[in-house]
C-alpha cells in the first residue's frame, strides 16, 4: 500500500494563477473558425464564436499568449488593425499560409476580454525589431496623445490596453524560425529590445526566450548567453516542450512529467548560475508558455506543407492516456509553483487544443481538456508537497526507474480545502493507496480520468465519451483515507 502524505504546513509556493494560461497563434484553425468565425450560428457582433467562449471560461484558462508562435516572426502588426476591408492578404512564411489578417491586436484584446483572460503577447523579434516592437507597444498601452496611440483612438479604442506580459520573441534558437539567430546575435537584441521597452513603460514583465525545447544542441548553454545579457532587464526566461509516444514506447510517455520536471530544474538552476554570476539578489522566473501533448512524427514540417487558405494543421485527436499526460505535466508545473509563474497550454482551438470545433458547425472537449479544467478549478493558493513512501517504481526506458505515483496537492486557507492531484503513471498495475488526513477533515469527492480503451477519444457526434468520473469505494476510516488508482490514470481528491 502506498502512503500520500500532506499537510498544510509544508509550502512548495504559492501559486500565480496565470499558471493556467493558454495560447492563441495564426495557425491553422485556431483563429478563423476556432475562435472568430463571422457567420457562424454563435458568433456575436464581432464574430467570436460564442459556444467557444463558453467553453474557454468552463476550461479556466486565466491568461492566453498571441499573436504566435513561429507565426510572430514574420508578423507585421501594422497589417492587422484599422478598418477590415483595406488590411492586406499576406503570405505567412511560418505556416505557408495566406493570412487574410480579419483578426489582429484590437480583435484579440477584445476577444481577451470576453474570455475573461489576460493577453500575453509576443513581439516579432525574427524579421522585425526594437522599433516595431516599441511602436506596438505604445499603440497598445499609451493614452490618447501621440501618433501610435492616437491610430488605436481612431480605431474605436480609446483606453489604453493595458498588457503587462511581453514575450521578447519566439524560439529564437530554432533554424525552422525566420529571423533565426545564434544566441549572441538574440541576447543583444532581446537586451536593446528590452531597454527601449522598459522606456516606454518599466513596470512591464518581459519573458526572454529561452530554447525551444530541452533536446536543442545548444540548451543550457542558449540560456546562460541570453541571461547573462538580459538578466536585469527581463522577468521570465521561455520554456517550450512538446512531449509524445516515441517508437511506441507507451510507458516513457507516461512519464513525460518527469522530462519536464527535469527541464525546469535545468533552466532554474542556469538561471541560478547567471544570478551567482552577477551577485544579484533578483531571482528570475520562468514562463513555461508553451507545453502539451502535440504527434510532431505525423507533422510534415513547415517545408512540407503546400502554401494554402486557411486550413486544418495538427488538429492532434487526444486519447485517454493524452489527458492522463497533460494531468501529470500540470501537476509538475505546480511542484514547481515557486518558480514557474506563467505556462500556457499551447495552443487553445483546433490546433493540439483543448477545445475542437467544426466550420459552421459545433464545438466540443477534448480529453486534455478535462485535467485542466479540474486543475484549474479546485487548485488553491498555495501548492504543498506532497510526501509518497510505500509506492511502486516503473522501469522506462527514457527515465530510468522513476516512482509510479506523481503528485501535488494545494491549499485554500480560506475555505480550508486541500486538493490532491495524483497519477498513476504505470500502465500495467494498479496502486492502492492511503492518505492520512488530519482530525476533522473528510473526503468532498474523488474525480479521475481512466478508461478501460486508454485509445478513447471524443469527437464531434461523440463529444462526451471520455469524461472524468466519481470514483466509488475511496473510503475514510479512522481518519484514513483509501482508494486504488487504476493503471494510467489521473486524479483529483478534494478534502475539507
Ligand atoms: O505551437 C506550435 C508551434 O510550436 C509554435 O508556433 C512554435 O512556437 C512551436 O515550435
Amino acid at each position: 500500500m502506498a502512503r500520500l502524505v500532506v499537510d498544510p504546513a509544508f509550502v512548495a509556493g504559492a501559486l500565480d494563477r496565470r499558471m493556467f494560461g493558454s495560447f492563441v497563434e495564426h495557425m491553422g484553425r485556431c483563429v478563423y473558425t476556432g475562435i472568430y468565425e463571422p457567420g457562424h450560428p454563435s458568433a456575436d457582433a464581432e464574430g467570436f464564436r460564442q459556444d467557444v467562449l463558453e467553453l474557454v471560461r468552463e476550461l479556466g484558462v486565466t491568461a492566453v499568449r498571441y499573436p504566435g508562435g513561429n507565426f510572430v516572426s514574420n508578423y507585421d502588426w501594422e497589417d492587422g488593425v484599422g478598418p477590415k476591408d483595406q488590411r492586406p492578404r499576406r503570405l505567412d512564411l511560418a505556416w505557408r499560409a495566406i493570412e487574410p489578417n480579419q483578426f489582429g491586436t484590437d480583435e484579440f484584446v477584445a476577444w481577451s476580454r470576453k474570455a475573461d483572460v489576460e493577453p500575453i503577447w509576443a513581439v516579432n523579434l525574427g524579421t522585425r525589431g526594437i522599433k516595431e516592437a516599441v511602436e506596438l507597444l505604445q499603440y497598445c498601452n499609451r493614452p490618447a496623445g501621440t501618433e501610435l496611440s492616437d491610430r488605436r483612438v481612431a480605431n474605436g479604442n480609446e483606453a489604453p490596453y493595458g498588457i503587462k506580459v511581453w514575450c521578447l520573441g519566439n524560439e529564437m534558437d530554432g533554424p525552422w524560425q525566420i529571423g533565426h539567430k545564434t544566441a549572441e546575435e538574440y541576447a543583444r537584441l532581446a537586451e536593446e529590445t528590452a531597454n527601449a521597452m522598459r522606456r516606454v513603460e518599466p513596470g512591464l514583465e518581459l519573458v526572454a526566450c529561452g530554447s525551444s525545447n530541452a533536446a536543442m544542441p545548444t540548451f543550457g548553454e542558449w540560456e546562460r548567453v541570453v541571461l547573462e545579457r538580459t538578466y536585469d532587464l527581463v522577468d521570465h526566461i521561455s520554456l517550450h516542450a512538446y512531449y509524445e509516444p516515441k517508437n511506441g514506447d507507451q510507458a516513457s510517455f507516461l512519464a513525460a512529467s518527469e522530462e519536464m520536471d527535469r527541464m525546469i530544474t535545468a533552466v532554474a538552476a542556469t538561471a541560478d548560475h547567471v544570478k551567482a554570476l552577477r551577485r544579484s539578489d533578483k531571482q528570475l522566473t520562468l514562463s513555461f508558455d508553451e507545453w502539451n501533448v502535440w504527434y510532431q512524427q505525423d507533422f510534415p514540417g513547415e517545408l512540407g506543407l503546400d502554401i494554402r487558405e486557411v486550413s486544418p494543421l495538427i488538429e492532434d485527436t487526444y486519447t485517454v492516456d493524452d489527458a492522463v499526460v497533460v494531468g501529470s505535466l500540470l501537476i509538475t508545473l505546480l511542484r514547481h509553483a515557486d518558480r514557474v509563474k506563467i505556462a500556457c497550454l499551447a495552443q487553445l482551438v483546433n490546433v493540439i487544443g483543448p477545445i475542437r470545433t467544426e466550420p459552421g458547425g459545433p464545438a466540443w472537449r477534448q480529453t486534455i481538456f478535462h485535467p485542466f479544467a479540474l486543475t484549474a478549478k479546485y487548485a488553491g493558493p498555495t501548492v504543498l508537497q506532497t510526501a509518497v513512501t510505500g509506492g511502486p517504481d516503473v522501469d522506462t526506458a527514457a527515465f530510468g526507474r522513476i516512482p509510479a505515483l506523481w503528485s501535488t496537492a494545494t491549499y485554500d486557507e480560506s475555505t480550508g480545502e486541500v486538493a490532491i492531484f495524483v497519477v498513476n503513471r504505470s500502465e500495467t498495475d494498479k496502486v492502492d493507496l492511503e492518505i492520512p488526513l488530519a482530525r476533522g477533515l473528510r473526503l468532498v469527492e474523488h474525480l479521475a480520468l481512466y478508461d478501460d480503451d486508454r485509445t478513447a477519444v471524443n469527437t464531434a457526434t461523440e463529444p462526451d465519451r471520455v469524461v472524468p468520473r466519481a470514483v466509488d469505494g475511496t473510503q475514510v476510516v479512522d481518519g484514513n483515507c483509501t482508494t486504488t488508482l487504476p493503471p494510467a490514470s489521473w486524479h483529483l481528491l478534494r478534502i475539507k
